[in-house]
C-alpha cells in the first residue's frame, strides 16, 4: 500500500514547502547541481536488463542516481524495491508511468510540446516509497527516466535494483 497519497508532482511545480526529507533534499540538489556529464563511476557504469540500459550517473554513500533508457513498446509490470526509497524523474520520450495500479496521468496529458518538441510531463517526479508498486509503458520512440534513490537498512546499493515481482 501506497504510503503517500500523491506520489507524483507536476512537472514545473516548486517542491513544496514542509521540510524535504533526505530523499527530496538529494533530489533537488542532484538536479540543481549535477553537470550534464553526472557522475559516472569508473565500475558499473552500464548495466542491462533485459532490453532496458541503466547507466549509473552518481553513486555515494547510501544514494544512487541511474539513468534508464527504455525502448519502445516496452512494458515494465508493477513491482517493488524494498530497502530502496526513490525518486522517478521523467527526462523524456513517451512514458506512461505508473504507480500503486494506476496510471500517474492520463494518456490524453502527454503529448509533444513547444518548439523543441518535449514530453508534455517532462521534469515530473514520482515518490516511489519501499513496497511502492510501480511501473511504467513505453510509447512509440521509447522513454528516458532518472531513478533517483536512497538505500535503506544498510543495504549496499547495485547497480541495477532487483525487481520484486508484485
Ligand atoms: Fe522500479
Amino acid at each position: 500500500m501506497s504510503q503517500t497519497a500523491t506520489p507524483a508532482r507536476t512537472a514545473g511545480k516548486p517542491w513544496p514547502r514542509r521540510k524535504l526529507d533526505e530523499l527530496e533534499t538529494f533530489c533537488v540538489n542532484f538536479l540543481k547541481k549535477a553537470p550534464v556529464i553526472g557522475a559516472v563511476p569508473f565500475a558499473g557504469a552500464v548495466s542491462m536488463i533485459e532490453n532496458v540500459t541503466s547507466i549509473l550517473l552518481y553513486r555515494k554513500g547510501q544514494f544512487q542516481v541511474q539513468m534508464f533508457a527504455v525502448p519502445e513498446g516496452t512494458v515494465i509490470p508493477e513491482h517493488t524495491h524494498p530497502n530502496v526509497d526513490s525518486i522517478e524523474v521523467y527526462v523524456g520520450g513517451n512514458i506512461r508511468f505508473s504507480h500503486s495500479g494506476k496510471y500517474v496521468y492520463r494518456e490524453d496529458e502527454l503529448f509533444e510540446n513547444g518548439p523543441m518538441g518535449l514530453a508534455s510531463r517532462r521534469g515530473l517526479t514520482i515518490r516511489v516509497h519501499p513496497n511502492d508498486l510501480h511501473g511504467g509503458t513505453f510509447g512509440k520512440g521509447g522513454g528516458v527516466f532518472l531513478s533517483v534513490q536512497h538505500w535503506l537498512n544498510g543495504v549496499a546499493r547495485i547497480a541495477s535494483r532487483p525487481i520484486t515481482a508484485a
